[in-house]
């Protein structure tokens, strides 16, 4: 169980918007998207102890059992700079966990666009949803889940890439403080959107640097499945990565899509 007291007196410290906890939601995410649109102030704050319907990228399952990890959403109104690097958002939460996991330790990389690795495995996964006002961006939602305790983190035989926890990884974070660093960590970096300096510090953590890699599309109603085979180069100023494959650099946007190693 989180101490919701406990959670919200760690976190007074930091120029929040409000904060909602739940022992228990369905997904953090869906109780943002509904606040947002309820008039929720900027860089408000969901947080759930247990998700028992987490959502993750391309419509897989997030599992977020009770007393073992971060499940939390923020909601940010888009500033103009903001809304014209809207891929940034996911970067922005990527980065700031692998500098906290380093405070806290751990080294970590950032498996483009958005998953959080330790050792080669997933622990941590960022999903941005945004609501419509006509055809400007009014509300993102930055949703954050992290395996902290080693019961979090999802069987090899149940997940596409395999995962851990900070916990398994040797650092014994306390869930409250961390969510504070994270929290104070996105604060600071958010308005270094836009900056050169926010997608070199990206691309420093980029895994997989100078190795090979295959990425891949889901197929949309607009567009059949894409997929490349390629060096890791780097990240364009808009987020998007760089690879060299055998025609050329590519440069693959930021969407809907699976990266993987290649042995
Ligand atoms: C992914 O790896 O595909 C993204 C996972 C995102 C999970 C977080 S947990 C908090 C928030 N609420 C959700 O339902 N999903 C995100």
């Amino acid at each position: 169980m989180m101490d919701e007291k406990k959670l919200r007196k760690i976190l007074s410290d930091l120029p929040l918007g409000d904060i909602r906890y739940y022992s228990q939601t369905g997904s953090t995410n869906d109780m943002a998207l509904a606040w947002a649109t309820e008039g929720a102030p900027d860089f408000s704050l969901i947080v759930a102890d247990e998700q028992t319907s987490g959502r993750g990228r391309s419509e897989r399952i997030w599992l977020t059992p009770a007393g073992s990890a971060l499940a939390f959403s923020v909601i940010l109104h888009p500033t103009q700079v903001e809304r014209d690097h809207m891929p940034l958002l996911s970067g922005l939460g990527a980065l700031a966990l692998t500098q906290v996991l380093k405070d806290h330790g751990l080294s970590a990389q950032i498996k483009w666009p958005n998953d959080v690795l330790i050792m080669g495995r997933k622990t941590a996964g960022i999903l941005v949803e945004v609501v419509w006002m006509g055809n400007q961006v009014e509300s993102a939602i930055l949703g954050i889940g992290v395996n902290v305790l080693p019961v979090s983190v999802p069987l090899d035989s149940d997940v596409l890439f395999p995962a851990t926890s900070i916990h398994s990884e040797g650092s014994k974070v306390d869930r409250l403080e961390f969510l504070h660093d994270l929290l104070a960590k996105l604060l600071v970096l958010r308005p270094k959107i836009g900056e050169k300096g926010f997608i070199q510090d990206w691309e420093e953590a980029l895994a997989y640097k100078s190795e090979t890699v295959h990425v891949w599309t889901e197929p949309s109603p607009e567009q059949s499945s894409e997929s490349f085979t390629g060096i890791v180069r780097g990240l364009e100023s808009d987020g998007a990565l760089r690879l060299e494959t055998s025609g050329g650099i590519r440069t693959i946007k930021f969407g809907e899509l699976h990266l993987r190693p290649v042995k």
